[in-house]
């Protein structure tokens, strides 16, 4: 038995999903505890390839049962169509719950989160547009509209009377956008209810009952760390929590019953949306990084948008371990790096203004943008990786990499990801039983100074 956490370590997009796919086969329960349809996770399966923004992508496994958590803010028109979308493909439902006071996106919050960046100009922040931030932004400000209450009409059209008229002064005073009908929103949200009534429940008494039961429980984090509202990148954020402290709050369990704590990181690092991005590169690199391993380019699932990319952020990856108290790390797309010359790590950030050489992420948001990376230079390995199955089999130079990643992060490596099917993985020591690691924040400081070539 053991509860895992599985978290983004980087700025979202890291390959959570094939790793919690490789986990979801030994667990009983999977649960989704924050965000909503802002998320994209690909997992291909014998050649089919499924794309999940909602669902925990464990409901490929049938009789594992996949929680969409209180923590949650879901889209109920993008819940059904991915579950009609799945189910038509065979997949089995009759385990899937939905939390009964996860917030709901209504068409209100997907109008003003549009239009608010639409009016952010310099200050954009790159959002999906799935209206995340509105609808956290209700759900803080107490006047959110739950699953529960698409159950129960009354209580609906109550809160649709009071909310939306407020709404529709916001959407056309401030946005100049047509008014939203009470009427046209509580049919249509009804509806959703009833269709979605059957995988309803308290979903966190499934939790503390499996937990009694000794049942393998996977919290599977959606978008990353640096994204993370508290602890990431403010104000270029979610407006959710990710990082692991996330899933006790967002699934509704108390933190005594986590065994271990997952990190996925890419073998480099991308970033969608705006915000300071220290190691991205404008040049022919960046490009290649993209284009790489196409049709797995950086182009996000969820918006289509191409992705920024850089090289592998040590400063990142030790601030990851640090808030997220990580156990080990699952390093994915290393065969992206197979055909470069060079690689590089950042294992340090220089100040542009003042000259300071930083080993941890500045505390102040502002001097995230003056960061200079301070590179270790690899030599390049340029053997393919996708057929590696072990350690052993890797160039001599990509197993140099991950030891270095291993060392700059004072976290093991478990996992390797090689390419997008479930094969193409390497397991360097079991990612949820391996030893646990006591780490100081001296030692999570300090980078390592021997040469990485
Ligand atoms: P929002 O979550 O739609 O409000 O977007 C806020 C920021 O998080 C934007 O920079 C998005 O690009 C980013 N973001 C949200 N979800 C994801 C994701 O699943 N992967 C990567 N970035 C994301």
């Amino acid at each position: 038995m053991a509860n895992v956490i599985v978290v983004g370590a980087q700025f979202g997009d890291e390959g959570k999903a094939k790793v919690t796919d490789l986990l979801s086969k030994n667990a009983d329960v999977v649960v989704r505890y924050q965000g909503g349809s802002n998320a994209g996770h690909t997992v291909v399966v014998d050649g089919e390839t499924y794309k999940f923004h909602l669902i925990p992508s464990g409901i490929l496994y049938s009789g594992t049962m996949c929680i969409l958590g209180p923590g949650m803010v879901i889209d109920p028109k993008a819940f059904i169509s991915e579950l009609d979308a799945l189910k038509k493909r065979g997949l089995d439902d009759s385990k899937l719950k939905v939390s009964a006071t996860a917030h709901v996106t209504m068409p209100y919050h997907l109008a003003i989160d549009a239009a608010e960046e639409d009016s952010r100009g310099g200050r954009k922040i790159g959002t999906t547009k799935r209206g995340i931030g509105p609808t956290y932004a209700d759900k803080c400000d107490r006047i959110g509209i739950r699953i529960e209450d698409l159950l129960d009409p009354d209580a609906l059209l109550g809160k649709l009377e009071w909310l939306v008229p407020k709404k529709n002064i916001i959407l056309e005073r401030l946005y100049n956008l047509p008014q939203q009908s009470v009427d046209a929103i509580f049919k249509e949200y009804i509806e959703y209810g009833r269709k979605m009534q059957r995988y309803v429940c308290d979903t966190s008494a499934i939790i503390f009952e499996s937990v009694h039961e000794r049942k393998n429980i996977l919290f599977e984090g959606a978008q990353g760390t640096l994204l993370d509202l508290d602890h990431g990148s403010y104000p270029y954020v979610t407006s959710s929590s990710p990082c692991a402290g996330g899933a006790c709050i967002g699934a509704g369990v108390g933190p005594t019953i986590i065994d271990r704590v997952i990190g996925v990181s890419k073998a480099f690092q991308t970033r969608v949306g705006e915000g300071p991005f220290p190691t991205e590169q404008f040049d022919e690199v960046g490009e290649r990084l993209r284009q790489t391993g196409t049709p797995w380019a950086e182009v996000g699932v969820t918006t289509g948008r191409p992705r920024r990319c850089g090289w592998f952020d040590a400063v990142l990856g030790r601030y990851a371990v640090r808030i997220n108290g990580l156990d080990c790390l699952a390093i994915t797309k290393l065969d992206v790096l197979d055909e470069f010359d060079e690689i590089q790590v950042c294992v340090a950030y220089k100040d542009r203004k003042t000259g300071d050489v930083y080993n941890d992420l500045p505390s102040m948001a502002g001097a995230f943008w003056r960061m200079e990376p301070i590179y270790e230079t690899f030599q390049g390995w340029k053997k393919q990786t996708v057929d590696c199955r072990s350690y052993s089999d890797l160039p001599a130079g990509a197993q140099r990499y991950l030891d270095f990643i291993s060392e700059q992060l004072h976290v093991p490596v478990a996992l390797v990801s090689v390419g997008p099917k479930r094969d193409q993985t390497i397991v360097i020591e079991d990612p949820i039983h391996g030893p646990k690691r006591v780490l100081s924040y001296s030692n999570l400081q300090a980078p390592v100074t021997r040469s990485a070539k």
